[in-house]
């Protein structure tokens, strides 16, 4: 055995502090904080890939828009519950643009970050009939959302979707969907951890079944366009970001101003609700509200109550970046295409060690370059690989705490430097050599 690039016994010691019986469940905040124990006491540097934090520069047209508006003393001012009219109105054209969705300024509602977006669609869903109490997951997915379910004591199910891709997709959810009791369906697209894309026959299954069984489809765009395969940043031109809204009136398109315009410390993104939906009834609101439509619920009590509005200075910024990707003048994917070329680098090198790509293919197709990519090695589980990556200084968490079935890890892109592709490439040998497979 080589001598791992960290002490073993260092990263043992560290783990038994913070008392994590299974590595594999630890969370995103505990692998980080052991990372960085273990960095500071061995004075090696961590590649740390745990995270899934923008690591570039905030747009710059959203950062100018916001010292202006603060300069114009909005900060002195309760924003517009709805969000101002000029976010509603470049959201409405960032859909129509991006996605070729005819969508109206009214359902556009600021939210504190697709977060708070998720929030209140969860709660509006789950109040909507009685019946229908439970929440469905297609997963691998965000953690952060189940807690959220947690939080407000929801029910949800969930099933890993890597067996289910296709049209197999389809006897899959109807399975959980005629039970009567499902309220909402949410995924992300491109996937969180998994980078894998729903394509529009997939996303076709999803509106058709939403319809039949009238259950409302919470599509989660964290990653905007961040396909990279296909050129998705010319506005009002194909090819487009696939979205479900094509195939139901069902939903809730969640735009994040987070990962696409790198403008998560801000906590901007917009809640876009289907006209149909945002002026349907229903009786559960009707009963618990006195009255109001599925938007005007959403806006003027859930919102109201959670956070009286989103960030005004925030809005204005948002507002300026959706303007200038709808008018042809700001490609904001050619800022963030660097996740995709650092994902080649990193996969190229982890595969090159004995590796493998656990989600590795829509369908035929491989899977994109970009935020995360997920990794396994064999004869080991997802908690093993974790752990042992952590004595050759890699962080990344475990598949088991998103919902996925397959053992392995997700990687991020986002904090990776310059200079680690080469120290990646000497400890992965290390670790090949140490790790043989049979
Ligand atoms: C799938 C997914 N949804 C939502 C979010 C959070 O977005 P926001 O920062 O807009 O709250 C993230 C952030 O990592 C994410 O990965």
């Amino acid at each position: 055995m080589k001598n791992t690039p960290i002490k073993k016994e260092l990263i043992d010691k560290t783990i038994e502090d913070f008392q994590i019986a299974d590595f594999a469940k630890a969370t995103i905040r505990e692998v980080q904080a052991i990372a960085a124990n273990a960095e500071a006491s061995s004075g090696v540097e961590f590649i740390k890939m745990e995270m899934g934090v923008p690591g570039l520069p905030a747009s710059a047209v959203g950062v100018q828009a916001e010292i202006e508006a603060l300069q114009n003393g909005v900060a002195r001012l309760y924003p517009n519950i709805n969000g101002i009219a000029e976010l509603k109105k470049e959201a409405s054209r960032f859909i129509k643009a991006f996605i070729n969705v005819d969508l109206k300024p009214e359902g556009c509602v600021a939210v504190t970050g697709s977060m708070q977006g998720t929030y209140a669609s969860f709660l509006a869903c789950s109040q909507c009939n009685e019946e229908k109490d439970t929440v469905l997951f297609i997963d691998p997915g965000f953690p952060v959302q189940k807690q959220q379910l947690i939080v407000m004591g929801q029910k949800y199910e969930t099933f890993d979707v890597y067996d289910y891709r296709g049209e197999k997709l389809r006897e899959k959810l109807e399975s959980y969907l005629k039970k009567g009791n499902v309220s909402a369906i949410v995924y992300s697209n491109p996937n969180n951890p998994s980078w894998i894309c729903l394509n529009d026959q997939e996303l076709r299954i999803i509106g058709e079944l939403a319809t039949k069984y009238d259950v409302i489809v919470l599509e989660d765009l964290a990653y905007f366009a961040m396909d990279f395969r296909k050129d998705l940043g010319t506005p009002f031109q194909p090819p487009f970001q696939p979205s479900v809204a094509h195939y139901t009136d069902n939903y809730i398109l969640l735009i994040s101003g987070s990962k696409a315009f790198s403008y998560a410390g801000q906590r901007i993104g917009v809640s876009c609700i289907s006209d149909k939906l945002y002026h349907r009834s229903y009786p559960g609101l009707t009963k618990r509200y006195g009255g109001g439509t599925f938007g005007t619920v959403f806006i003027h009590r859930i919102l109201y109550a959670l956070s009286s509005g989103t960030s005004h200075s925030a809005q204005f910024a948002m507002a300026a970046m959706l303007k200038a990707a709808n008018d042809g003048q700001y490609n904001f994917l050619d800022e963030v295409k660097i996740y995709g070329e650092r994902a080649r680098k990193l996969k190229d090198i982890f595969l090159r060690h004995g590796f493998h790509l656990v989600y590795d293919t829509d369908l035929d197709e491989p899977i994109a370059d970009g935020f995360y990519f997920t990794i396994g090695y064999p004869g080991m589980t997802s908690g093993e690989l974790a752990k042992e990556l952590m004595y050759y200084g890699v962080s990344a968490i475990s598949l088991v705490t998103t919902g996925s079935h397959q053992q392995g890890l997700r990687a991020c892109t986002s904090f990776i430097k310059d200079h680690q592709y080469e120290q990646l490439d000497e400890r992965m040998k290390i670790f090949a050599e140490n790790h043989p497979i049979s």
